[in-house]
């Protein structure tokens, strides 16, 4: 039977990351596990070398049976939100955990992989990064990948949309100073308003309407299920 290993560096319940991943697993139409690793214990690498000639992390955590189900796994779907204008620090550790299997025998070669990262700024960064990770760092090979926007930390934080370095504020503030244009509004827009009395600096005053969802952005959904079907049309040909 055909598995499909689904690897979230999202820490949010039922997030956008999970449900693009989960969209893509769903449409290969194979036997899928997702794993949260906001879950688990998966550090990061400590630069031992000790894997080097076991392909085995001496590092006692879970990546111990993590590595097993990524090594019986025939697609791995890899996802995080942009945080800190980078991938998750779950995604990362769990990227330099895969050297482990690497050494030598390239464990992971040409395991089929598809990857997502949700955010506002840096997506394609950040996808660049997780694209060159799965297919230089473990020989993957990568037939898709997907970025869309999501939630900033800032609508749910509590104090939002009163706080002067909300991300709304903050772009106001950096747009004025520097004349470099962000365009937040025309992502935000329905999900945010700005109330009148609204002034960056002295009477910080938004209103968020709703979160952003994965799922009102048909075209993010609609490349999940392409890079899904995708996947289910190679594993036919294997
Ligand atoms: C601590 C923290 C830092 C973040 N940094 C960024 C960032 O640098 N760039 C960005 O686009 N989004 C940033 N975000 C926003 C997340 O990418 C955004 O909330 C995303 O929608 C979460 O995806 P999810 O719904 O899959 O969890 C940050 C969020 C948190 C909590």
């Amino acid at each position: 039977m055909v598995k499909v290993l689904g690897i979230s560096g999202s820490p949010v319940k039922d997030s956008n990351t999970d449900t693009l991943i989960k969209t893509i697993m769903d449409a290969t139409g194979a036997e899928q596990e997702l794993i949260k690793l906001s879950k688990i214990k998966v550090g990061p690498c400590r630069a031992c070398k000790q894997c080097a000639y076991t392909n085995e992390c001496i590092l006692d955590d879970d990546f111990k049976w993590l590595s097993k189900k990524v090594l019986d796994a025939d697609v791995i779907v890899m996802g995080t939100p942009v945080m800190g204008s980078a991938a998750s620090a779950f995604i990362k550790a769990f990227t330099e955990r895969l050297w482990s299997l690497r050494h030598v025998k390239l464990l992971t070669q040409s395991k089929i992989a598809a990857g997502v990262v949700i955010g506002w700024a840096g997506t394609e960064q950040v996808s660049e990064w997780l694209i060159h990770s799965m297919r230089i760092g473990s020989g993957m090979d990568v037939v898709g990948s997907i970025t869309a926007n999501g939630t900033p930390a800032c609508f749910t934080c509590g104090p939002g949309e009163t706080c002067r370095f909300s991300l709304m504020n903050t772009a106001k503030i950096v747009e004025k100073m520097t004349g470099e244009k962000f365009g937040l509004e025309k992502i935000y827009e329905g999900y945010l308003e700005e109330l009148p009395d609204n002034d960056p600096l002295a009477n910080p005053s938004y209103k968020v309407i709703k979160c952003i969802s994965v799922k009102d952005q048909p075209e993010a959904m609609q490349k999940a299920e392409e890079i899904g079907k995708l996947i289910a049309e190679k594993l036919q040909q294997d």
